[in-house]
């Protein structure tokens, strides 16, 4: 029997700005991935050329029958130096908005996904208690100008990353496994040297550099708390009918019989301690790709024997319908996927990876669960951070030599189950 999902369910596909559009100039990630002896893999370069492509990629995830679209507008672009904002790049994601409104896509913008302007960064960046203030009135800047064209918004994207980030370098240090989200922390003193070079460029002590993807003091934490409680008010009072929301990288955190209270804390601290600052949103953003296991020694290794991901996770696609579960005991709101997927060369077990997690989420709503929406990662391979152009998540391959798009099997099969609504 087929599982059907809610009448307005949003179908769609994401994507991040500085991973597909191409010379984002102004940005921190750029100055990072272009200084001598740069951590990062490659540059991004013209990344997929999304900033002058986008009408054909809006036009092409409509044609697989999906309905809604997520992306970010680039600080960077928007505000290229403090209080000075750039015409052109309001009216260039005005055309964005109104590409998808012209192939009936739900738009769902994100107004910080990861980089940050680099004068930002020369004020103290996430560190810095002006920071909220600031990320407002860029903020505002954006709804009053095209509010009425956005009809969900995530203020910030993964506001618990530098959580994850902070427990890979405490592994790092203590000798345990490699970086995950893709620092590559090998090489001790390359990473010195860099660091050094870094706060030259940017003109600040290198230990002052904080970018958002960086471990954060507990002030940090709460410039980003913050960042969002301003946003949102400045948000809700400018463009009222925009739906507000943040977005958690969260793993289905398990434990095996002693690692209980190793997850009850992690859970803390990546989901549970962000309640408060979530009260009065209107929507949470979901992003989960595997699972953590806990045991009485705090993280248990993947199992030798368990299939990984490009990026050397677990597949587990099981982890998003609990996940959700999780997270609907806590919060008493919609839930909107904003990121689920996998990286790999073999787009049959992406599609593998969609049906049985696309299962578990229809398990949920057919508890009662007001899941509203779910989010593919990713609509394009792209710039994946440090790791460069290697890790493939797209529904669409893309020839960065013609910039040519060429969509896998995948991106139809989510459109078809988008199209029926049921799997
Ligand atoms: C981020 C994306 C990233 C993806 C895959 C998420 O943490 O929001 O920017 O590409 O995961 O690693």
């Amino acid at each position: 029997m087929a599982l059907r999902f809610p009448e307005d369910f949003l179908w769609g596909a994401s994507t991040a700005a500085h991973q597909v559009e191409g010379n984002n100039t102004n940005s921190d990630f750029w100055l990072m991935e272009n200084l001598e002896g740069s951590l990062f893999k490659e540059r991004s370069g013209s990344a997929v050329d999304h900033y002058r492509l986008f009408k054909e990629d809006i036009a092409l995830l409509s044609s697989f029958g999906l309905n809604s679209y997520r992306f970010s507008i680039e600080w960077a672009r928007i505000e290229p130096e403090e209080g000075q904002f750039d015409r052109a790049a309001i009216e260039h994601y005005r055309e964005v908005l109104l590409a998808c409104r012209n192939n009936n896509v739900t738009p769902i913008v994100t107004l910080h996904h990861f980089s940050t302007p680099q004068w930002l960064i020369r004020e103290g960046g996430w560190e810095s208690p002006e920071t909220p203030a600031r990320f407002a009135r860029y903020c505002s800047h954006v709804m009053k100008e095209l509010g009425e064209l956005i009809p969900y918004v995530c203020t910030i994207n993964e506001a618990n990353i530098s959580i994850g980030i902070a427990k890979i370098i405490k592994r790092h240090q203590s000798g345990g496994s490699q970086a995950q989200v893709g620092i590559n922390t090998d090489n001790m003193s390359q990473m010195q040297k860099y660091f050094m070079a870094l706060g030259q460029a940017f003109g600040v002590h290198p230990q002052q550099v904080h970018s958002f993807l960086g471990a954060r003091s507990e002030k940090g934490l709460e410039v980003i708390f913050k960042s969002h409680l301003e946003a949102r008010s400045a948000i809700r009072r400018i463009s009222p009918n925009t739906q507000i929301g943040l977005t958690l990288s969260l793993y289905d955190i398990q434990s095996i019989p002693g690692g209980e209270e190793h997850a009850a804390h992690a859970w803390h601290e990546e989901f549970l301690q962000f309640l408060p600052y979530m009260e009065d949103d209107d929507f949470f953003g979901l992003q989960n790709y595997t699972r953590t296991v806990y045991g009485p020694e705090g993280l248990l290794p993947i199992p030798v024997e368990a299939e990984k991901t490009q990026m050397g996770n677990e597949y587990y696609p099981e982890a998003l319908g609990a996940v959700v579960r999780f997270v609907s005991k806590h919060l008493e709101k919609p839930i909107m996927i904003t990121e689920n997927g996998i990286a790999t060369d073999n787009d049959e077990r992406r599609i593998a990876f969609v049906d049985s997690a696309l299962k578990g989420v229809q398990a949920c709503i057919s508890e009662g669960i007001p899941v509203i929406g779910y989010m593919h990662w990713s609509l394009l391979d792209n710039f994946e951070w440090q790791l460069g152009f290697s890790k493939t998540f797209g529904l669409i391959e893309v020839d960065r030599t013609t910039q040519e798009r060429k969509p896998k099997p995948s991106a139809y099969h989510l459109g078809s189950i988008a199209r029926n609504n049921s799997i």
